[in-house]
């Protein structure tokens, strides 16, 4: 028998792929069985990665079936809830589930729960903690080699829990996991725009204050500005980065640019789709690590994704109550969906459009993602 660990995966789309290849580039998994609704989401799996699993159209079946060691959920976002929450019932090692954790708090929380109750742990895909321009940058930050971070801004589009989720997660992983103490903002949303069956603004602007002093900000789609990375002020010198370039200025580096391409683990900077292959072999191998007992925890461990979707929930409650929203958020329902509902925030340009339509298969026009 292989000492492999048995994957089973829900949702075989664009990026349940890139589970595929982390779990098979850091060579610790077998992929055995498949989930969708679609059964050519499946053959075209196969035709990709030759895995010969077996296929399930009904993820529950799977589940019963398969005796599996990880899960992964890759599905839209409404259904990662329902999906973790079915899958911790079988008790697997872990489960890898997509960000953004959630679509409310609420169900967030439900995740933990459900983890918890059957010693399931929990991961969710915030994979770019493991590019090294982004540990590098965390690194420096922490031997102090720009002083004390005083601003980050990043550039965000395409709503706040789908890219920005990202961002919010980005933040603490720079600061070491500091704990964000409050957030304002503020939203525009004129037209009924979607995304994976979720509501999104059209533009945002949202300041979050951490406890350490630190302060972040991000702006989307308020500027033609949109990448992965940030701009990191500090009171000794200034970092700048994206997925596979650091800049460093400082007293050490002569007040000019350093540059930094750093390698990371499994691939180098110059290979072709860098940023998702290391992304995803890192975060499955460190997942490796957690089952076996070889680390503490996990650094895109539930708890974090948690933070990350509360932060950018707390945006659109500051957007709901005009005020500055102090953490830990109470409101547990999606606040953006409370504000149109309850007629705040209606489209002024009606007719609802899912900027992630063109992802569905066959005649499908809304996602059929929750269980
Ligand atoms: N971490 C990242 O950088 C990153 C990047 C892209 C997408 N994502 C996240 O991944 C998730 C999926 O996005 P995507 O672009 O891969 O979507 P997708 O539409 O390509 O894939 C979703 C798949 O889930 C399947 N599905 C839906 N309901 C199902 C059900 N009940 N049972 C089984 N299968 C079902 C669909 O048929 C489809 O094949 C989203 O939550 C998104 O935010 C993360």
């Amino acid at each position: 028998m292989s000492d492999k660990l048995r994957v089973g995966i829900i949702g075989c789309g664009g990026m349940a792929r890139n589970h595929v290849r982390g779990y098979l580039n850091c060579g610790r998994y077998e992929i055995v069985a498949l989930a969708d609704l679609n059964e050519s989401a499946m053959a075209d799996y196969e035709a990709m990665f030759h895995l010969g699993a077996r296929h399930y159209t009904d993820a529950r079946e799977m589940l019963a079936k398969e005796n599996l060691d990880v899960v992964s959920i890759g599905t839209w976002h409404v259904g990662h809830a329902p999906w973790t929450i079915a899958a911790a019932a079988h008790r697997p090692k872990a489960i890898l589930c997509e960000k953004p954790m959630a679509d409310t708090l609420q169900a967030a929380e439900q995740m933990l729960i459900a983890c918890k109750r059957n010693a399931v742990k929990l991961v969710i895909g915030h994979q770019r903690r493991f590019l090294p321009t982004y540990t590098l940058a965390k690194d420096l930050i922490a031997q102090g080699a720009i002083g004390d971070v005083q601003m980050m801004v990043s550039f965000g589009a395409q709503g706040l829990p789908n890219y920005c989720s990202h961002q919010t997660d980005m933040f603490r992983y720079f600061l070491s996991d500091d704990e964000c103490e409050w957030v304002m903002g503020n939203v525009e949303r004129k037209t009924d725009r979607w995304e994976r069956n979720t509501r999104i603004e059209d533009c945002a602007i949202a300041i979050f204050q951490f406890r350490g002093g630190a302060r972040a900000v991000i702006l989307s789609e308020v500027t033609p500005l949109v990448y992965q990375g940030a701009h990191i002020y500090g009171s000794e010198g200034m970092i700048d980065l994206d997925t596979i370039e650091l800049r460093l200025l400082n007293a050490e580096t002569g007040g000019k640019w350093q540059t930094f391409r750093p390698d990371g683990k499994f691939f180098t900077a110059n290979d072709e789709r860098f940023e998702w292959l290391e992304g995803g072999a890192g975060q499955a191998n460190e997942l490796a690590d957690w089952i076996e007992g070889k680390t503490e925890t996990h650094r895109g461990r539930g708890e974090n994704g948690f933070k990350a979707l509360e932060m950018i929930h707390a945006v659109y409650e500051s957007a709901r109550m005009h005020e500055k929203v102090v953490l830990p958020l109470q409101t547990r329902l999606n606040p953006l969906d409370l504000m149109v509902e309850s007629g705040h925030l209606e489209p002024q340009r009606p007719g609802r459009y899912d900027i992630r339509a063109f992802l569905l298969r066959g005649e499908r026009m809304c996602s059929d993602d929750e269980p």
